[in-house]
């Protein structure tokens, strides 16, 4: 029988407390910045599942390549009783590990971490149905912030998909990867997913696609302000803007006003000036090489000790072991 349980350690409260102090940062800020993970209510996370199924965002189809042809081989390398994974969202590629993980007859425990309480329970209840031998220990948290929550029991993988790594800063990486260092014990291991750096005419339409899905994705961070805020921005005064940052590795997204306007930010009691033309920073998505992933593993405790990409070398997947 499956047991289960769910610890809930960020409540609505928190988020909003959160947003607010985010929004009054980044709305003063020269330039304009948001975070990037307040696309996610529950509009956005549709519109991202959308995003994932666009010709042009290789990066899902890539990771998810990687997963099928090595699964069995990440499986042998790792040896792990316990997946945990951070970001979990819809658990749909962790089954291809969890599979792999049981064949090889180590797995006992699976803790999804997720900022998404409801997302959690969906994928939850899918999985205690499918996977009837194995306990599944969720945990709705932000994880740079409830590392210190996760299980210690059994040999540990912590797993972080998708390139949700490449969201932070690298001064922000840095604190991130030593932060899950600490949490781990000597053996422990990381199976990181990263895009990497190709072609920016490759890379820039999966953030800029024909049929203006990552637009209104990148807008609905504007819808999520109106509502959770009571700010009145005019979304559709905003045009949706990707590039490719050569020096600092990263794909950028901005949105771009077209008018000049006052936005009033009701619950912060804030009213936000934009000059026609400006620009706001609303994510940076960053692209790794192989050296910069094992120097940025090594400076945090790790030992790169596999990496596996794609058939067309787009995105990769490193298994590193806590030194
Ligand atoms: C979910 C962070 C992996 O950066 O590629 C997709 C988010 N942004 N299109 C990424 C995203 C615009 C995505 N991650």
């Amino acid at each position: 029988m499956t047991t289960a349980v769910l610890d809930i350690y960020l409540t609505e409260a928190d988020a909003e407390a959160e947003l607010r102090s985010d929004a009054r940062t980044g709305l003063t800020a020269i330039p304009k910045v948001l975070q990037p993970k307040w696309f996610y209510d529950a509009t956005g996370s549709e519109i991202y599942e959308k995003i994932t199924q666009l010709p042009e965002y290789y990066p899902f189809n890539a990771e998810r390549e990687i997963l099928h042809t090595n699964a069995a081989r990440i499986a042998a390398a790792s040896g792990a009783e316990t997946l945990v994974e951070l970001g979990s969202g819809s658990s749909e590629k962790t089954r291809l590990l969890l599979d792999a993980l049981a064949d090889t007859g180590t797995l006992r425990r699976y803790v999804p971490l997720d900022v998404s309480e409801a997302a959690l329970r969906e994928a939850m209840g899918a999985l205690a149905v499918d996977y009837p031998q194995l306990s599944i220990h969720g945990i709705v948290g932000d994880f740079t912030r409830h590392l210190g929550q996760i299980p210690t029991e059994g040999k540990r993988m912590l797993a972080l998909l998708g390139g949700t790594i490449g969201n932070l800063e690298p001064a922000d990486r840095a604190v991130f990867l030593r932060s899950i260092r600490q949490q781990l014990a000597a053996g422990e291991q990381l199976l990181l997913g990263t895009g990497l750096v190709i072609d920016p005419g490759v890379m820039v339409p999966a953030y800029d696609d024909a049929q203006g899905v990552t637009a209104d994705f990148n807008r609905n961070v504007l819808r999520v302000l109106n509502r959770e805020l009571g700010a009145n921005f005019d979304v559709d005064a905003f045009t949706h803007l990707a590039l490719w940052n050569t020096e600092r590795e990263w794909i950028e997204m901005r949105l771009r006003a077209t008018r000049s306007m006052i936005v009033h930010v009701a619950e912060l009691g804030l009213d936000v000036p934009f000059a026609v033309g400006e620009e706001m920073r609303t994510e940076t998505s960053a692209k790794f090489r192989r050296s910069g992933v094992r120097d940025e593993l090594e400076s945090a405790g790790f030992e790169l000790t596999e990496w596996w990409t794609d058939s067309q070398d787009r995105f990769a997947l490193s298994l590193a072991t806590a030194r």
